[in-house]
């Protein structure tokens, strides 16, 4: 590595921590980068609701450094409207890049660099498109051409460098790799606990030891990612891994409420009062008008595409149910040259779900929202009244395998496994029975990954 190192010659840089503790003031609840879903709207509304860090969504440095390319730079990150990075409304910010070229990183980074607090480069994409661009987790095997693009901003940016990757197979590599990572430059990693191979639908668990291992071997701090549903995993995840924050992304689109009154302890007697359940799972139609509220509010112009995505994901308990209002959704046409009508039809949609929601709530007034709580059997996950904000569990193919045995099914979809128990629209309030059929599918599940999953969620699951 030595003889590929260029030599750091920059003025003084702030340490890791000083980031950490002073510019960023020691945010533990930290939102994802992702891709058309953390701009800046997302972010507005994330900050409400206890998210300490964000991180932009990944800008290709390639397409980024064309200053010729007016629609991709305002596209990606808006200087004109003035609001991105800006210290009164969206910081602390970290904006993240990707990149297989130090210079095009660096002359992108320049760009940006008076405008957020640091600047993150990804080393976790594991999509085809990064394949094809070399750049995100298929840069995993380079690296020297890592060291050389953390580097460099380390050396020439004013600001930090951090550095978000996936884990390697074994404990030892994944923890060799961090710490050339933070040898090059990087003042904060985050620590994805999956593989590269881990996507779509072999998502699976991340794997909270390696998170673990990389916090006690750099100096640097840690965020841990991964399997963060609900709020008792954020807790576990901190105690597991010893991290100085959690960085969660498909369980903050889903709820964006997911940090929000977080610092009521766990163990008080009125954790699962409606009144302390709400402030954890407010009314999902709620969160998706509040959200199109702020999008409205802004000279920066969110993506109408990415608006349909974020509708879609907080919506989705009631989506699954209202499949009118679902189609209704889907079929409103993508124009960025007609936002105006695209926000017409969404907010639309968001208030006949407001409607819907409040009739079903209506049905059961009066029993507490803990006794309307059921557990998916198949995946152990905690399910909400249908009408509150909740996370979604990516389950595996052989839970879905499971889950088709105990129903009868020739196979399921990720959607059928998802709004089980509560489907049927049989009554909430009603125990979930566990029949031979499930036992059953439980023991394949043993056999396969089930047992983890039941094991590494426990903080999920409603004892029995
Ligand atoms: C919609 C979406 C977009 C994403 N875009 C990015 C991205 O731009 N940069 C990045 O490093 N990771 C991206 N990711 C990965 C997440 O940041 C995160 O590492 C991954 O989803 C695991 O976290 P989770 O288990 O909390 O979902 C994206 C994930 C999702 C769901």
């Amino acid at each position: 590595m030595a003889e590929t190192t260029p030599e750091i010659t920059s003025r003084r840089k702030l340490s890791g921590y000083e980031l950490y503790r002073d510019v960023l003031g020691s945010p533990k609840y930290v939102v994802a980068p992702m891709v058309e879903q953390s701009e800046l709207a997302w972010r507005k509304l994330s900050r409400r609701y206890g998210a300490q860090l964000i991180y932009s969504p990944m800008i290709n440095a390639k397409m980024f450094v064309d200053s010729t390319n007016k629609t991709y730079r305002r596209a990606n990150f808006d200087l004109i409207s003035g609001e991105e990075g800006d210290p009164t409304i969206d910081r602390p910010l970290i904006v993240q890049f990707c990149a297989n070229d130090p210079e095009q990183l660096l002359a992108s980074a320049k760009v940006v660099e008076d405008h957020c607090d640091a600047v993150d480069l990804n080393l976790g994409c594991p999509q085809d498109i990064a394949k094809r661009g070399r750049y995100g987790s298929f840069l995993q095997d380079d690296w020297d051409l890592i060291y050389k693009l953390i580097n460099i901003l380390h050396t020439n940016l004013s600001i930090p460098v951090t550095a978000k990757f996936r884990v390697f197979p074994t404990v030892e590599k994944t923890v060799e790799y961090a710490k050339m990572l933070e040898q090059a430059g990087a003042q904060i990693l985050t620590c994805h606990g999956r593989l590269r191979e881990q996507r779509g639908q072999l998502t699976g668990l991340a794997d909270w030891d390696k998170i673990r291992a990389v916090k006690q071997a750099v100096s640097v701090p840690v965020f841990a990612n991964g399997n963060i549903l609900y709020q008792s995993d954020i807790d576990a995840c901190l105690k597991a891994t010893g991290c100085d924050g959690v960085m969660s992304a498909e369980g903050q689109l889903y709820n964006p409420a997911l940090f929000a009154g977080i610092e009521h302890p766990l163990d008080s007697p009125d954790y699962d009062s409606d009144e302390q359940i709400l402030i954890r799972h407010p009314r999902h139609a709620d969160l998706a008008l509040e959200y199109l509220d702020v999008v409205m509010s802004l000279k920066t112009t969110t993506s109408v595409g990415g608006i349909k995505g974020h509708l879609f994901k907080i919506m989705r308990p009631g989506l699954l149910r209202e499949l009118d209002l679902r189609d209704k959704l889907g079929k409103v046409k993508i124009n960025p040259k007609k936002v105006k009508e695209c926000l017409g039809a969404y907010r639309t949609v968001c208030e006949e779900m407001k409607a819907r929601m409040e009739r079903d709530e209506q049905a059961v007034k009066g029993t507490p929202l803990k006794d309307l709580i059921t557990v998916e059997p198949i995946t152990g996950i905690k399910v909400m009244p249908h009408w509150l904000a909740q996370p979604y569990f990516r389950p595996s193919p052989e839970q879905k395998e499971a889950y088709a045995l105990a129903n009868g099914l020739e196979e399921a979809t990720e959607d059928s496994v998802a709004t089980s128990p509560s489907k049927s629209k049989r009554p909430l309030e009603e125990p979930t029975e566990v029949g031979d059929d499930t036992k059953r599918a439980r023991l394949v599940l043993e056999e396969t990954n089930g047992a983890r999953i039941t094991e590494s969620l426990q903080g999920n699951v409603i004892p029995a």
